[in-house]
């Protein structure tokens, strides 16, 4: 019996199945109601009393190997390959699965690229901690004047006990890092995210996106501005969009002027969007002041330049209607999926 039960051992340690059917035929063999642990445990009835006690444990030890054999190899092969061969069907049909769409903000901001980018404007970016100088002086806002109070500012860090690193509140930031770091010309726009200290509502909110663009050459006029702003809108809102020129302030663009179009919703009949008045404002632009392009090393006498700054969620409202700007950042899946577009 032992030499029989040393066999079996050998014969356990040594099976590897190739299939489900091979583990079933195992189990069968040894631990089946016919089985030979079953036929094993008859024989021992017959033992003699003194064997009865070595024979039980070496019986037993047996037993046990078989059965953790047997569950190991229902876990590692019996489910990977019972539905081997038989329940596939080809013929039916495939699961759908769901399509993403894009955020309306990277449709907008790409749509933007994609006009300027066939003008031969280049697109730049910069980091969003900036420091005081990148931020605010070069661009012409002296210390403690008032027009930094236009832009309700995150400071993050003091330098000499002055506020000096802050979440950047516009992306002129990256015009001055351009000048700074390279010749004339320029031709650049600058997407990216900016943060004001606002409270939210629908109506406000702590970071928006900005597109900002900039054009130093030699006799860059306001003329160029106007031409290149007046050819962006008919592109982006279609041909007849009209627009108009208010004169503005910005520390950083002498003169400056912000630019309204015709109402996108009502083409200017008056609506609620244009508040009535059949003119929506769209962005902030200016000719750099010569200023500025001295502050980035550049001679204010031999380059001139126009700059601009829109924000994109009010972009995308005049093109999609959203009403509430809490909705470009919660994610809703309600609302991203109504942008489906073709993703290829
Ligand atoms: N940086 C300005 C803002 O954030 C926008 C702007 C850019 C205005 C360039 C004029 C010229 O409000």
């Amino acid at each position: 019996m032992q030499a029989q039960i040393d066999q079996y051992t050998a014969e356990i340690n040594a099976f590897s199945p190739a299939n489900a059917d091979e583990v079933e035929a195992f189990r069968i063999k040894f631990l089946g109601t016919k089985g030979i642990i079953k036929d094993l445990f008859e024989q021992f009835k017959t033992v003699g009393p003194e064997e009865k006690r070595t024979f039980g444990k070496v019986l037993n030890e047996f037993k046990q190997l078989a059965d953790a054999k047997y569950n190991e190899l229902k876990e590692n092969i019996g489910t990977s390959t019972q539905s081997k061969g038989n329940d596939l069907d080809l013929t039916l049909p495939g699961d759908g699965f769901a399509v993403g769409s894009r955020h309306p903000l990277s449709l907008i901001r790409n749509e933007i690229i994609d006009i300027f980018k066939r003008l031969g404007f280049v697109v730049a970016e910069g980091p969003e901690i900036e420091d005081d100088w990148h931020n605010f002086s070069a661009l012409n806002f002296p210390d403690e004047h008032p027009a930094r109070d236009m832009q309700d500012t995150f400071f993050i860090k003091k330098n000499n006990g002055k506020d000096d690193i802050a979440l950047r509140t516009h992306t002129s930031s990256v015009q001055v890092r351009m000048m700074e770091h390279g010749k004339p010309p320029f031709r650049a726009i600058m997407p990216g995210r900016v943060y004001r200290n606002e409270a939210i509502s629908a109506r406000a909110h702590c970071f928006f996106h900005q597109v900002e663009g900039l054009y130093v050459d030699e006799n860059v006029s306001f003329s160029d501005l106007k031409q290149t702003l007046y050819h962006f809108v008919q592109e982006l809102y279609g041909e007849g969009t009209k627009v108009r020129f208010r004169p503005s302030y910005f520390p950083f663009t002498e003169p400056s002027a912000e630019m309204d179009i015709s109402c996108t919703i009502c083409g200017g009949a008056g609506c609620n969007m244009c508040k009535h008045t059949g003119w929506v404002e769209i962005l902030g632009c200016g000719m750099v002041d010569p200023n500025v392009l001295e502050n980035c090393g550049i001679d204010s006498k031999k380059y001139t330049g126009f700059a601009f700054g829109m924000g994109m969620e009010r972009i995308a409202n005049l093109k999609y209607v959203i009403r509430d700007l809490r909705l470009f950042s919660e994610n809703d899946i309600r609302f991203l999926k109504q942008f489906q577009t073709e993703m290829l």
